[in-house]
């Protein structure tokens, strides 16, 4: 069973306003996953281990054997590449 999210933050409707966009969050990329901890939009989990665990219980209703999180955590470390410099980073 898919378990709902406890969050405190309503999302972008904190910003637009508008009800349909109660708690929606911007997924951020996948990329460089394993150097931008904390995880999340509020910051509430440290390490990708876990955040794997919350992702498969929250998202898909599911309980990963260690085995299966650490091949997740595995692949997820394959997407690791250069960061990009700070100058290089869009800031609206
Ligand atoms: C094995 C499958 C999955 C893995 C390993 C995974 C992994 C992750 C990770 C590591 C983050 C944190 C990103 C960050 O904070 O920088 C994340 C965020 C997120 N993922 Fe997943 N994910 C999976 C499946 C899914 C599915 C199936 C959905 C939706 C149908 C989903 C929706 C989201 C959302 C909405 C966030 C942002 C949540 C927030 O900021 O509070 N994920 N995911």
């Amino acid at each position: 069973m898919i378990e709902d999210s406890k969050t405190s933050s309503l999302g972008r409707y904190n910003v637009t306003k508008r009800e349909r966009d109660k708690y929606f969050f911007k997924v951020p990329s996948l990329r460089n996953i394993e150097h931008t901890a904390p995880y999340f939009h509020d910051g509430r989990v440290l390490t990708l281990h876990e955040a794997i665990e919350v992702m498969a219980l929250l998202q898909l209703g599911r309980k990963f054997t260690q085995k299966e999180v650490m091949q997740i955590e595995e692949f997820l470390k394959s997407l690791s590449g250069d960061m990009p410099a700070s100058k290089d980073i869009y800031v609206p």
